[in-house]
C-alpha cells in the first residue's frame, strides 16, 4: 500500500465536492478529527508497553440476554514509572480514539515525557470496534457486518468501558486510591472531556487536546473549519491562497477538455488508473485539510514524513518562479510535501483505499452520532463554494447501513450548548488544549470556563501538538503550554491527596 495513502481520502473528495454530483463518487468514509500519530520513527512496541486483554461487556446499557455477551478489549500499559499504590501514586490513562491504540501509544509521547516526574502508570485503552478490541470474538467481517452488529459502537459505550476497566485495573493493582487522570486527542480528547463529565468518581481530571466537542450542531459555523485552512494559507502567502483557490475551476475545465484527463495524469504523476478530476480535487483537498491540521514546528511523520512548517514548504512550492503560470506544476510540487517528502513513491494512486490503521468503522459513528457540519465554504474559501448537506449524509447512511443519524444525540447526552453557563458550576478539572491553526479548533473550547475548566491556546500550534514527543528543537511557546499542563494537574494530584488525607482522617 502506498505511504501517502490516507484511509479518509474519500472523505474530503465528498466535503470539498458537494457542488459536484454526489452519486459520481459515494464517500467511503467522512472526515474523522484523526489523530494521525508517527509509523515509522518510534521504537518497537514492546519498548513501550506490555499488552493487555480485559473481558468486556458488550452492552452496558441494557440487560436483555444479548447484552451480556463479551468482547476482549485490548490495553497497554506501562509501570516503569509508577510509584505505586503505596504512595497512591497516579494513574495517566489515555482514551482511545478511533484507531488502532497502538497508534496512538507510541504517539502521546507527552504522557511518556511526564511520567518519571509524576511517578505515573500509563494505560493507553483501545476503542471497541477498533483495532483488536472487536467484539463477535474478534471477527471483524461479524462484527461489522450491519447496523444489528455495529449498533453497539458509541461513544457512551465506549466511556463506559473505560470505567469498567480502570475500576478493575485499580482493584486488580490494590491501588483504589490512586487518583486517575485521563488524557486524549482529537476524538480521543471529546472522550476524555467527557469521561471526566460523566465519571468524576473514576477520573480527577482530564487533559482534552484538540477537542472539537462544540462542533455539532450549529454551536459552531460549518464555514469554521474551512475557514482556518484559507487563513493558514493566506496568512503564509496571499499568492499561495490564489493559486490553490484558483486551480478548482481549472482542474475541473481541464478533465472535461478531450485528452485533458491525460494531461492531468501526466501532470501530477499519477499511476495508470487515474480516475477523474474529482478524485484529483479529493486528493489534493486531502493534503491541504491533513497538513493544516499537522502544521507542527518540527518535523513529523504524520501518514508520511513531513518537513516543520509544512504549510509554509507548500507555498514555496507554489510561489516558485521557476513554475512561472503552470498552476499544475506548482500544485504537483505542492502536494509532493504532503503525498512524497521522501521521494519514495513513484506514482500516486487516488484510488487507494486502504486503511493500515483501522480506521473504518469512523464512517459508522459519522453515520449514527458524530454529525459534524464542518463542510461549508464561504466565497473567500481555498476551497470551492459549498454549504453542509444534512440531507446528502443521512441518504448516504441510509443507503450504506440503513441507519439514521442522531445528529441531536451528542448535546442530549453530553451537553455543548451554553457550556459557560452549564459548566460553570457543573465540572472542575479539565484543560483544553487548541492550536489556532488546526481547523478543528472553531470547535473547541477556547475561553476558560472556571477556575479549573481551563483553556489553553496557543495561536501557533496544530493538532494536539502538545501531545507530541518533546524534542530538543521545540519553540518556547510549546514548552510553555507543557509547562502549564504540568503545573495544573500537578494541582488537581495535590488537592486530591489533601482530600484523601482529610476523608481518612474523618471516616
Ligand atoms: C515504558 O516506557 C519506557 C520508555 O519511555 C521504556 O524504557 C520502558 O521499558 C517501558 N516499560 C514497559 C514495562 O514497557
Ligand atoms: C483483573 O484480574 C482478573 C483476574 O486475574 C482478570 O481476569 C482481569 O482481566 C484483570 N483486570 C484487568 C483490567 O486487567
Ligand atoms: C441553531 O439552530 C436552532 C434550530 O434550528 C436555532 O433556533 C438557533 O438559533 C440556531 N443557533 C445558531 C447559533 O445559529
Ligand atoms: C503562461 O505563460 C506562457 C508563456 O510564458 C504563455 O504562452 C501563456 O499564455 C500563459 N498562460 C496563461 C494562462 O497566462
Ligand atoms: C517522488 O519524489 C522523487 C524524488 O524527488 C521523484 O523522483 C518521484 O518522481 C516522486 N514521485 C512522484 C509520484 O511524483
Ligand atoms: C485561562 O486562565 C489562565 C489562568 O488560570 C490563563 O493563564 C489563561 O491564559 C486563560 N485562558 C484563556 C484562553 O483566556
Amino acid at each position: 500500500m502506498a505511504p501517502w495513502m490516507l484511509p479518509l481520502f474519500y472523505a474530503f473528495i465528498f466535503v470539498h465536492s458537494s457542488h459536484l454530483s454526489f452519486a459520481k463518487f459515494p464517500p467511503r468514509y467522512f472526515p474523522s478529527s484523526l489523530i494521525r500519530p508517527e509509523t515509522t520513527s518510534s521504537p518497537s512496541n514492546n519498548e513501550f508497553y506490555k499488552t493487555k486483554y480485559f473481558t468486556q461487556n458488550l452492552d452496558h446499557f441494557n440487560y436483555n440476554p444479548q447484552s451480556y455477551q463479551t468482547f476482549q478489549q485490548r490495553y497497554l500499559i506501562n509501570d516503569t514509572f509508577w510509584g505505586g499504590n503505596k504512595i497512591n501514586a497516579p494513574i495517566f490513562v489515555y482514551t482511545g480514539n478511533e484507531g488502532n491504540i497502538e497508534w496512538f501509544a507510541q504517539n502521546t509521547g507527552f504522557m511518556y515525557d511526564i511520567a518519571p516526574e509524576f511517578k505515573a502508570l500509563l494505560v493507553f485503552i483501545e476503542h471497541r470496534y477498533y483495532g483488536k478490541s472487536i467484539p463477535y470474538g474478534g471477527d471483524k467481517k461479524k462484527a461489522y457486518k450491519s447496523s444489528k452488529t455495529l449498533g453497539y459502537l458509541s461513544s457512551t459505550q465506549a466511556l463506559a468501558d473505560y470505567a469498567t476497566l480502570i475500576i478493575d485495573l485499580k482493584k486488580n493493582l490494590t491501588a483504589m486510591d490512586s487518583p486517575v487522570i485521563v488524557f486524549g486527542g482529537s476524538y480521543g480528547g471529546m472522550l476524555a472531556a467527557w469521561f471526566r463529565l460523566k465519571y468524576p468518581h473514576v477520573a480527577i481530571g482530564a487533559l482534552s487536546s484538540s477537542s472539537p466537542i462544540l462542533q455539532f450542531e450549529n454551536i459552531t459555523s460549518q464555514y469554521s473549519f474551512n475557514n482556518i485552512i484559507t487563513q493558514d494559507f493566506r496568512s503564509e502567502s496571499e499568492n499561495c491562497y490564489k493559486v490553490i483557490k484558483g486551480s478548482w475551476k481549472q482542474i475541473e475545465d481541464t478533465a472535461a477538455k478531450h485528452g485533458g484527463l491525460e494531461l492531468l495524469r501526466k501532470s501530477f504523476h499519477i499511476c495508470k488508473n487515474y480516475i477523474s478530476g474529482d478524485y484529483l480535487e479529493g486528493w489534493l483537498s486531502t493534503a491541504f485539510v491533513y497538513t493544516a491540521m499537522t502544521d507542527y514546528p518540527t518535523p513529523s511523520n504524520f501518514l508520511s514524513p513531513m518537513p516543520a512548517y509544512p504549510i509554509k514548504e507548500m507555498c514555496k512550492a507554489i510561489d516558485n518562479p521557476k513554475f512561472g503560470n503552470d498552476t499544475f506544476a506548482k500544485l504537483y510540487h505542492a502536494a509532493s510535501v504532503y503525498y512524497n517528502y521522501t521521494g519514495d513513491v513513484s506514482c500516486f494512486d487516488l484510488a487507494d483505499d486502504s486503511d493500515p490503521h483501522d480506521l473504518g468503522g469512523w464512517q459508522w459513528q459519522a453515520c449514527t452520532e458524530m454529525i459534524m457540519p464542518t463542510s461549508g465554504n464561504t466565497k473567500e474559501s481555498i476551497f470551492p463554494v459549498s454549504t453542509y448537506s444534512y440531507e446528502g449524509r443521512a441518504q448516504y447512511c441510509q443507503d450504506y447501513y440503513k441507519v439514521q443519524p442522531r445528529p441531536t444525540w451528542i448535546t442530549t447526552e453530553f451537553g455543548g450548548h451554553d457550556i459557560t453557563r452549564v459548566l460553570k458550576r457543573f465540572g472542575s478539572n479539565i484543560i483544553f488544549f487548541n492550536g489556532l491553526r488546526d481547523p478543528w479548533s472553531g470547535g473547541g473550547v477556547l475561553k476558560n470556563i472556571s477556575k479549573s475548566i481551563i483553556a489553553i491556546v496557543e495561536p501557533k500550534g496544530a493538532h494536539h501538538v502538545d501531545l507530541r514527543f518533546s524534542t530538543s528543537k521545540d519553540p518556547k511557546w510549546l514548552r510553555d503550554v507543557r509547562k502549564r499542563e504540568i503545573n495544573i494537574m500537578k494541582d488537581w494530584i495535590s488537592e486530591y491527596h489533601h482530600n484523601l488525607a482529610d476523608s481518612d482522617a474523618q471516616y
